[in-house]
């Protein structure tokens, strides 16, 4: 029995459809990566932006055909837009068998092995905490990888008004540390050089009580940091999203105490505007985001940043989109994700009377774009001469003679080994040029 899954969304869904799948193997089933040979596909979605969703449903859509011609194979919905729209989907697609909500990850084996008569129009969306137990399971393979995701917790207690994630993702619930040490322990046993911890509100790691050891006021995050950094042989720990209401200067010590802690901090702004950021339910301001990123920086010079900005939110004035550029040209961010805002049902913002236009989002996030092409550019150029150890990640897919890896700043690095090198070595290279997006140098 073959399984396929394709997976729409953020990190945090494609290390649910890394789990799934070796869920789905230890009941006996091999991925396939072409649909028409799969006995079961699923399609593990997201419901961030309605651009989203869109484009799950169309793919879903057109399997139609597929069903008709082998009605035997299981079609399934996992994911964040199975819990947004759970029955309702069976109506809009209904050559689709099941609805599995982002709590029942774990029950995904039962549902696929089923009777045949029972397993079809199975929807299931309750809260469970037992789905923090299957989220362990990885696939492995230290030759192509040197990385490896970690879901530290799942859901969101945040609820900023724009953002649908705390309804289709429920509660937080944290992990205990020692499991995610084991996880880390037991990854680098196979061969994995870095980890990527994983949550929506990781600064905010162990507050939510899912584990009774860890009710507390402050977040073990760091904690969490240093009893990773001790592991011998992992050289890496990485770490998505930190809410900057809960950056703490505890954190900001172990960001700087870890010597395996990449001193890359992806820090969420949202809005450079005070009013927008409390409209927006985000408890900080542009004062104190940028009183974070002082203090990393006068603790560590080559710190770098990125960050996620959302344009056009309801009621954003010039002077409002001002201030974000404003921020955009302090903090000289190497990555951003820029979003143009998109009004999500059961959210606050999708009800306030005062949306702009399709146009404006478009002109403040081109604006966006080319200050982040600006400030990408002369940071990667302000590296040219220096050298980094650069964790190797293998062939470059356009020219083999080039490979390519990343400094610990996040950095992309391009260059021409002059040994042999393998996937996972760090290499020394001294930057030579840079681009945008690269920096090109030469193996010492
Ligand atoms: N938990 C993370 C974000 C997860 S969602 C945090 O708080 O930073 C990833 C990003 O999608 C968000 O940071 C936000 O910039 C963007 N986003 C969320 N909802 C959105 C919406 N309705 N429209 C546009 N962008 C949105
Ligand atoms: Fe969404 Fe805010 Fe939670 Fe991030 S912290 S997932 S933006 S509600
Ligand atoms: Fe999308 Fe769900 Fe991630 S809504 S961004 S897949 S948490």
């Amino acid at each position: 029995m073959k399984y396929y899954i394709k997976t729409y969304g953020c990190q945090m869904n494609q290390r649910d459809s890394e789990s799934a799948g070796v869920m789905l193997e230890a009941h006996g089933y091999i991925e396939t990566k072409i649909e028409e040979e799969a006995d079961v596909l699923i399609f593990n979605t997201c419901s961030v932006r309605e651009q989203a969703e869109r484009k799950a449903i169309g793919k879903i859509g057109i399997l139609k055909r597929l069903k008709k011609k082998r009605p035997d194979i299981f079609i399934g919905v996992m994911g964040c837009m199975a819990q947004n729209k759970g029955a309702e989907l069976l109506k809009t697609l209904p050559h689709l068998d099941f609805v599995i909500g982002t709590d029942k990850l774990h029950e995904l084996p039962e549902i696929i092995n089923a009777e045949k008569k029972e397993r079809y129009k199975d929807v299931r969306l309750e809260t469970d905490y037992d789905v923090l137990t299957s989220m362990s399971g990885h696939h492995v393979n230290a030759k192509q990888s040197v990385s490896a995701y970690i879901a530290i917790m799942r859901g969101c207690n945040r609820f900023c008004s724009y953002c649908i994630v705390p309804f289709v993702r429920g509660r937080e619930k944290s992990r205990k540390i020692s499991d995610i040490v084991d996880e880390a322990k037991k990854l680098v046993e196979d061969g994995i050089k870095e980890v990527y911890l994983l949550g929506q509100n990781v600064a905010g790691f162990g507050l939510d009580g899912a584990s009774p050891s860890m009710t507390r006021k402050e977040s073990p995050f760091a904690e969490l940091l240093y009893e990773l950094n001790k592991i011998e042989g992992l050289y890496r720990i990485r770490w998505i999203s930190p809410h900057p209401a809960y950056f703490n200067d505890a954190l900001i010590d172990a960001i700087i105490d870890c010597d395996k802690v990449c001193k890359s901090v992806h820090l969420p702004l949202q809005s450079g505007s005070n009013e927008i950021l409390k409209r927006m339910n985000r408890p900080y301001t542009a004062e104190d985001y940028l009183s974070i990123v002082k203090k990393l920086k006068s603790k560590c010079k080559e710190i770098t940043f990125s960050t996620d900005i959302i344009v056009g939110f309801p009621g954003e004035t010039d002077d409002d989109f001002l201030a974000t550029c404003a921020i955009m040209d302090e903090v000289k961010f190497d990555n951003a994700y820029l979003f143009k805002y998109s009004p999500r049902e059961k959210t606050k913002a999708a009800e306030y009377a005062d949306q702009l236009s399709q146009e404006i989002k478009e002109e403040r996030h081109s604006i966006l774009l080319k200050k982040l092409g600006k400030s990408a550019t002369s940071n990667n150029l302000s590296c040219v001469g220096n050298t980094y150890d650069v964790l190797v990640e293998g062939a470059s897919k356009r020219n083999s003679k080039r490979w390519t890896g990343r400094a610990d700043g996040n950095q992309v690095v391009v260059f021409e080994p002059k040994d042999k090198v393998e996937v996972g070595d760090i290499v020394q290279i001294k930057i030579k040029e840079s681009s945008s997006m690269t920096l090109f140098g030469a193996m010492q």
